[in-house]
């Protein structure tokens, strides 16, 4: 297992469409692991493979519990289906520094797709798991959850980003 680099916004691969998974090979493993161990690293509880630059349909979303920790599972091909409910509420992410802002998602999703060996998987997500499974597949279409906020709060963000990127110089 091995760290990888999280990328952050604006970099271009957070915009890419991702790929899909048609090979469950080593590759796909190693990435994964790499994957987890990032997330777990940074902190995070979610990370999709745009994030550490490689835009293929993978996620990993944590589901550590008191008893479990570090258990995530894997999502390779990911699809939301009949999304109900809606809730509001604070989002954060790896790739978008210093950003934290209120996000309106399904409260239940319907999720199909396959885990890392290729099998099939279909649940339904609810809550807090169901908001990080959907932030987790917009970054695989392109999407980043400012995109889901209003053009004015946006427009804030992109300036302070400004600001702190030309401290750091
Ligand atoms: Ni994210």
């Amino acid at each position: 297992m091995a760290l990888r680099t999280i990328v952050t916004y604006p970099h271009p691969v957070l915009r890419q469409e991702a790929e899909p998974i048609t090979v469950f090979d080593q590759e796909l493993k190693t990435l994964v692991e790499d994957m987890a161990e990032t997330m777990y690293q940074a902190p995070g509880v979610g990370l999709a493979a745009n994030q550490v630059g490689v835009a293929r349909q993978v996620v990993v979303v944590d589901r550590s519990t008191a008893e479990s920790e570090r258990t995530y599972i894997t999502l390779v091909n990911p699809e939301i289906s009949d999304g109900e409910g809606s809730v509001t509420d604070e989002e954060g992410c790896l790739s978008v520094i210093e950003c934290y802002a209120k996000v309106e998602r399904f409260r239940k999703i319907h999720v199909t797709a396959r885990d890392v060996e290729g099998n099939p998987l279909e649940f339904d997500a609810e809550d807090r798991y169901a908001r990080i499974i959907q932030h987790e597949v917009d970054h695989l279409r392109g999407t980043l959850f400012i995109d889901r906020l209003s053009s004015l709060k946006r427009a804030l963000y992109k300036k302070k980003l400004k600001r702190i990127l030309q401290e750091r110089e």
